[in-house]
């Protein structure tokens, strides 16, 4: 890799702030491109030279052609990340999440940079997981505009793959934790929301019995992926799932993190949210075959780190 940085967009929110920190320990530069509506300034290490946040919005496409200027390859994670947040507003939704992505590819083809990742979701598979591990190959079934935007945005990463030469390496993330998750909105990961609430011995709302499943994988894993993806020679062809092949029940996640607390604060469940998938877990042959993986964060390992008590 030469010096030029590496553009992050959605570099001051969670994962993004994790590979910005990744990135300047191995000495790059690092460009970030957030309009800060989930990330914050002091996710990032501002005093550190070779890092520049640009505050403004990926549906702005002077903007990201602005911010691309001189970078070498981009990490595009600037997302409204929360599948509930597309369920309620689709129409501005749609620009950070499939607007934001067509830019960059626009600004890429313009100034003939290459290496992409990008940050795709589980959630692109709809149900059609049905409780089995799900493979890469496995119909597209998208629930929300959230699901819609991301697919819609491989699709086009690879259009511009095919026309332009771009080297899209596309992840379909199955659900990250780990620290500077933000639990402010309802609407946040659920394992940042619980073990806040948990913390602060506040209530705890379950949507649906609690049999639903999930595939959590520890953000410090991800991102020795994400390095891999932007170092290597040659990108990973098609999508590659990122899971640990593990299904975790929200109900089986509340003990763990009682275990932790001695106890937790009252449980009550309300109705399933409209579009929630009831099982996802990750196939991840593609991934073990395309990279070499850390070993992985056992979820109350993940915890500890996520609550400082490691
Ligand atoms: P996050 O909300 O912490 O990070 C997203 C960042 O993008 C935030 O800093 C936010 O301020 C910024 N952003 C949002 N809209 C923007 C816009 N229009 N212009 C510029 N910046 C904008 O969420 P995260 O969990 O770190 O997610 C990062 C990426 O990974 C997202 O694309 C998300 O869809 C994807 N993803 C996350 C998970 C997960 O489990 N956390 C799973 C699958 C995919
Ligand atoms: C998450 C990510 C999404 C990603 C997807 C990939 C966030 C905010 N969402 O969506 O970006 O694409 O994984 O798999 O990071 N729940 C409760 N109580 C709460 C909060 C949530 O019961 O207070 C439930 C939800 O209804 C859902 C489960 O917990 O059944 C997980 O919810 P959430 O953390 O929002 O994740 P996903 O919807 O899976």
């Amino acid at each position: 890799m030469s010096d030029a940085p590496v553009l992050v967009t959605g570099g001051a929110g969670f994962i993004g702030s994790h590979l910005v920190d990744a990135l300047l320990a191995q000495g790059r530069s690092v460009r970030v491109l957030d309009n800060l509506s989930m990330g914050k300034r002091s996710n990032l290490p501002m005093d550190n030279p070779r890092l520049q946040l640009l505050e403004g919005d990926v549906a702005d496409a002077a903007l990201v052609s602005e911010a691309l200027s001189g970078c070498q390859a981009v990490a595009h994670l600037a997302a409204v990340a929360s599948v509930q947040a597309s369920v309620d507003d689709p129409v501005s939704t749609h620009q950070s999440n499939f607007v934001g992505t067509l830019n960059v590819c626009e600004a890429m083809r313009e100034q003939g940079v290459k290496r992409v990742l990008f940050a795709s979701s589980a959630a692109v598979y709809g149900n059609n997981g049905e409780g089995q591990a799900i493979d890469e190959d496995t119909p597209k079934a998208p629930l929300t505009p959230y699901a819609a935007d991301k697919l819609a945005s491989e699709h086009y990463l690879d259009f511009y793959r095919r026309q332009h030469g771009l080297q899209p390496a596309v992840f379909r993330f199955f659900n990250i934790f780990g620290p500077r998750q933000d639990p402010s909105s309802p609407y946040s990961g659920v394992i940042s929301i619980f073990t806040q609430r948990a913390q602060q011995g506040l209530p705890i709302t379950v949507f649906g019995d609690g049999e639903q499943t999930r595939d959590f994988f520890y953000v410090a894993d991800l991102v020795e992926l994400l390095l891999q993806a932007l170092l290597a020679p040659q990108v990973v062809s098609g999508a590659v799932n990122v899971g640990w092949n593990q299904a975790t029940s929200l109900n089986q996640l509340l003990a763990e993190i009682g275990g932790l607390f001695g106890g937790l604060p009252p449980v009550s469940h309300q109705a399933p949210r409209p579009g929630d998938i009831r099982h996802s877990r990750a196939d991840n042959g593609r991934l073990r075959s395309s990279y070499r993986l850390p070993p992985a964060t056992p979820l109350r390992k993940g915890l500890q780190g996520l609550l400082g008590l490691d």
